[in-house]
């Protein structure tokens, strides 16, 4: 059977450091669906449809690797796709406390699809779309550190003032 995985996330912008995972994950599993949370609660820059948008500019030349989104529970996607494994990046210690329960609760609630974490590149440790975001607004360079889409969509939103 193959080894699907999916890596979820917010991706408010898809970073550099999220790209480093996942070349490093589509290599270890037969496909990867990077999934992007649905959350009308948490305040995001960008729309789902931009999110998606920023992704798929971002990765290309992986065969292996697609998009999408879901809502909900993480597991009950995992259930419905029957997936092997939920991907997750590991930046520093202060990741794992969060990243820690994430999965064990996701293992309680479901316990068919593992949690298997990345540790990201050492040039990418320090690196967040929120801090990305951060750093764009006050006019910082954020060269290097998303892709160079993102950089043009971040500009063109806060050119407008959204
Ligand atoms: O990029 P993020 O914001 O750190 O990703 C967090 C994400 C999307 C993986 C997490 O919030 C999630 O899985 N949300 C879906 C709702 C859910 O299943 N919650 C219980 C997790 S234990």
């Amino acid at each position: 059977m193959a080894k699907i995985a999916v890596y979820p996330g917010s991706f408010d912008p898809i970073t550099n450091g999220h790209i480093d995972v996942i070349k490093r994950a589509s290599k270890v599993f037969d496909h990867l669906i990077v999934a992007v949370l649905v959350n009308d609660s948490k305040k995001s820059l960008f729309s789902l449809e931009e999110r998606l948008d920023i992704l798929k500019h971002g990765i290309d030349n992986l065969d292996n690797v697609s998009f999408d989104s879901f809502s909900g529970l993480l597991v009950d996607y995992c259930k419905e796709k029957q997936l092997s494994a939920i991907v997750r990046g590991l930046r520093a210690i202060s990741d794992f406390e969060y990243e820690l329960q994430m999965a064990q609760m996701n293992r309680q609630l479901y316990d068919k699809t593992e949690t298997v974490f990345f540790t990201t590149s050492e040039k990418y440790s320090y690196l967040s779309s929120s801090l990305v975001k951060e750093v764009a607004k006050f006019g910082g360079k954020i060269d290097g550190l998303v892709p160079d889409y993102a950089i043009m969509k971040m500009k063109e939103k806060l050119s407008r003032g959204e």
